[in-house]
């Protein structure tokens, strides 16, 4: 079975996918990291983020592979051919460069492969932007999760906050805006709900509720 969760930056995608996965005992995918770890090799390999052919020509050629830490459940350690860029990946520099490179069709072509492949496992969370609309189409159960710009740039900030980052509300809400309107608004797969996902506003919610709800769906679903 497969469960799609998709949404915009700071709709807590990441977290309650997680947990999902962790509480059904599924397979765990981020899709998002695949496409940081591409856009970082870009960065590093100082290749123009608009150069189709030579980004497209990384994504190709790469492999991004996850590894689970000891003692943890879900496979959240991401590598680019071997070398670990969990951390790198998250960096400010990577937050804004990763839309334009996403943006790309040979780079979405070449992750698409590599997700429906990790996909192909049984059971698996898997979690983006386009997985309900055009990864997995006939996913079993489909989410899709919101929440106000002000809520979700207050969540973004808390998360950094919490890994030790300076923040600046203004400059977090700023940076989630201009990938929020790239993503949604590319031509390749932009970031929209598939018209049988079931859409969740997180505003207000709890993160217990959230992932209540969408456990929710799939005993319906799978009794
Ligand atoms: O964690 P956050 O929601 O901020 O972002 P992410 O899931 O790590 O995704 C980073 C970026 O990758 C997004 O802003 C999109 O540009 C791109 N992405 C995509 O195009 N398609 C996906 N399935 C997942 C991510």
């Amino acid at each position: 079975m497969i469960i799609a969760i998709d949404g915009p930056a700071g709709s807590g995608k990441s977290t309650v996918a997680k947990l999902v996965a962790e509480k059904l005992g599924f397979h765990y995918l981020d899709t998002g990291a695949m496409y940081r770890a591409v856009a970082f090799r870009a960065l590093v390999d100082g290749v123009r983020l608009t150069d189709e052919e030579r980004v497209g020509l990384i994504a190709e050629n790469c492999e991004v592979s996850f590894a689970h830490d000891e003692g943890e459940a879900l496979p959240t350690r991401v590598f680019i051919d071997g070398q670990d860029v969990t951390a790198a990946i998250r960096a400010p520099q990577v937050d804004d460069a990763v839309s334009a490179v996403a943006s790309l069709q040979r780079v979405r072509a070449a992750m698409v492969k590599q997700q429906r492949r990790i996909g192909a496992q049984d059971d698996i969370v898997i979690e983006g932007r386009d997985i309900g609309t055009v990864v997995f189409p006939d996913a079993e159960l489909k989410v899709f999760l919101t929440a106000s710009p002000e809520e979700r740039s207050r969540r973004r900030a808390a998360q950094q906050a919490a890994q030790g980052v300076l923040v600046d509300p203004a400059g977090v809400r700023d940076a989630i805006d201009k990938r929020d309107l790239a993503d949604s608004t590319r031509q390749i797969a932009p970031l929209t709900p598939a018209p049988d996902a079931r859409v969740i506003d997180t505003t207000g919610l709890s993160l217990d509720e959230v992932v209540a709800r969408v456990v929710a769906y799939i005993e319906v679903w799978r009794p």
